[in-house]
């Protein structure tokens, strides 16, 4: 009898303490959602650098936004809006704007210095005289310095990466307000996984091609040259080599042309990458573009394809994976930083599965 009933509250005792172990793990698990932060400063330290994020705390991540800050657009989440990561507001800086203008025309000397090192083989010239020139040809104005709050800029940064193969979100990408494609990026033969819709074309002089009339060409300049070789190309047509050969005539709609600004550049490479890689690639500097200019950002062509292959939608190299480390980016890194983009619910990033 004895036996028995010690047995029995051995397992009413078992029992209790189980039920008590589990509401307290329901408890833990809900007061600690916030699981991004301790993740983000394993990555971001693993190299010695020095970590500047802001510790999470329970409820802090998903709280409400201030009632008294009025939205900043008419989408549901307009990423934007400060108060709902401070990873991410304590990086963004809305005062640097992503394109190079009358108004932002004279560099600071910090930018001046840094810009003209990223190909220092290249004569430095005088930059001010080179953009005012080139201002003469093209608009030097900026057309995203209003933001409307009556109006949601949904945009898509299209990168170049395999995984689109197959994907079909050509008609999603197609829907966008605002279409970013970079380099190469052929539409012709692949609108069904890549779309067949372009607003915006990122490209150096190098990768320069012509474009439609309602497609803007947004150059990414390295050096003064570029600045010289766009003036020319949309004027006279006398330089046809900067390292490499180069369009002498570009047909694009003068009025749409873009230049990326040096200091946005530089910004992203202080800011985001933290000097990860020699400066950002050309995709970063796309979806940051993006990240300035539009409401709600929705990336896809990222990263390897499902079978961890680095290639170009168009190519049919599949074991193409040199480009992965050239040592001038930081392609982890880079990849880590969209991923918390995508997990702080800044961006939403389309991975064909
Ligand atoms: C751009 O023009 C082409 C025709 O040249 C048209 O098919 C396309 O829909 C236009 N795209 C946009 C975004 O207006």
């Amino acid at each position: 009898m004895a036996s028995i009933r010690m047995r029995c509250s051995l397992r009413v005792w078992i029992l209790s303490t189980t039920i008590f172990l589990f509401i307290m793990s329901l408890f833990f698990t809900y007061s600690h959602n916030s699981t991004a932060y301790p993740e983000l400063t394993n990555w971001a330290s693993a190299d010695g650098h020095p970590v500047r994020f802001v510790p999470g705390y329970p409820g802090e991540r998903h709280r409400a936004p201030s009632p008294r800050l009025p939205k900043t657009c008419s989408c549901k989440h307009c990423l934007r809006q400060p108060g709902f990561s401070d990873w991410f507001d304590s990086h963004y800086d809305a005062s640097i704007s992503p394109v190079w203008t009358l108004e932002n025309s004279e560099l600071p000397l910090e930018v001046q210095h840094w810009w003209m090192m990223l190909q220092p083989q290249f004569k430095s010239h005088n930059t001010l005289e080179i953009l005012l020139q080139l201002f003469q040809i093209i608009s030097g104005h900026n057309p995203y310095k209003e933001q409307d709050p009556q109006t949601c800029q949904r945009c898509a940064v299209v990168g170049n990466s395999g995984n689109l193969r197959g994907s079909g979100y050509g008609k999603d990408i197609d829907g966008h307000d605002f279409i970013m494609r970079m380099n190469q990026a052929p539409t012709l033969g692949f609108e069904v996984d890549v779309g067949s819709q372009t607003t915006h074309h990122f490209m150096y002089p190098e990768s320069a091609k012509n474009l439609p009339a309602n497609v803007s060409f947004v150059l990414v300049p390295f050096k003064a040259l570029d600045l010289l070789w766009i003036t020319s190309a949309l004027s006279t047509g006398q330089i046809r080599f900067t390292y490499a050969p180069v369009k002498a005539f570009l047909r694009v709609d003068k009025e749409k042309v873009q230049i990326y600004n040096p200091a946005f550049f530089k910004y992203i490479h202080d800011r985001w990458t933290e000097h990860h890689g020699r400066y950002p690639s050309t995709g970063m500097l796309v979806l940051f573009f993006a990240l300035h200019v539009c409401d709600e950002v929705n990336v896809f062509g990222f990263g390897a394809d499902s079978r961890g292959n680095w290639h170009h939608y168009w190519e049919n190299n599949r074991y193409a994976g040199e480009f992965r480390k050239t040592g001038v980016h930081d392609a982890d890194f880079e990849a880590q930083i969209i991923d918390t983009l995508a997990r702080e619910e800044k961006i939403k990033v389309y991975r064909s599965t």
